[in-house]
């Protein structure tokens, strides 16, 4: 079965929003695989809208280019990504997202594809109490934090 297949079978029913990317991160890519019905929620923009098109469709005037360009420099160096960004819906409207990007590797460790599973967060107001994460919280409680550890990296 092919990734793109299988990443679909258990995103498609999940409420957190997920996209599936392939391995280019060379401007114009990455090109999305995939994208579930949450991230169309989110979004606003159809799952058909975002296959074969650029994550970039999300970035508007106030996106922190300092932390996109982050996103492919940490994948490479680190294998993951996690942060705030401000995207923008099909609407115009920005929403801050925290998005976790890690690659899917084959038997050998080579990247395969990448995966990003975002939620829509909101700014807590006065001074975070530990850990960068906790100045967002979630616009949709749910029970299990998206992110435990690793760097975050804020818009
Ligand atoms: C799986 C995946 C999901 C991404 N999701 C977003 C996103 O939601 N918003 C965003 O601004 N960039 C997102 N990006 C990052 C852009 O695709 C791009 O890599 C980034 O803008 C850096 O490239 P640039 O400096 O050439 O723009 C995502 C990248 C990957 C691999």
């Amino acid at each position: 079965m092919e990734l793109t297949d299988l990443v679909r079978l258990f995103a498609e029913p999940v409420d957190l929003a997920v996209v599936l990317t392939d391995v280019d991160l060379e401007r114009p890519g990455p090109t999305v695989l995939y994208a579930n019905p949450a991230f169309a929620r989110m979004s606003g923009y159809a799952p058909a809208d975002l296959v074969g098109g650029t994550p970039r469709i999300l970035q508007g005037p106030d996106t922190n280019r300092e932390a996109t360009r982050h996103l492919p420099r940490l994948l490479r160096a680190e294998g993951r990504f996690l942060g705030c960004l401000r995207n923008y819906r099909r609407d115009g409207e920005e929403y801050l997202c925290e998005i976790d990007v890690r690659p899917i590797l084959d038997r050998d460790g080579a990247p395969q594809a990448y995966i990003a599973f975002e939620r829509e967060v909101v700014r807590r107001r006065g001074r975070p109490a530990e850990g960068g994460t906790r100045r967002y919280r979630p616009t949709v409680q749910s029970p299990l934090p998206l992110v435990g550890s690793g760097m975050p990296i804020f818009a």
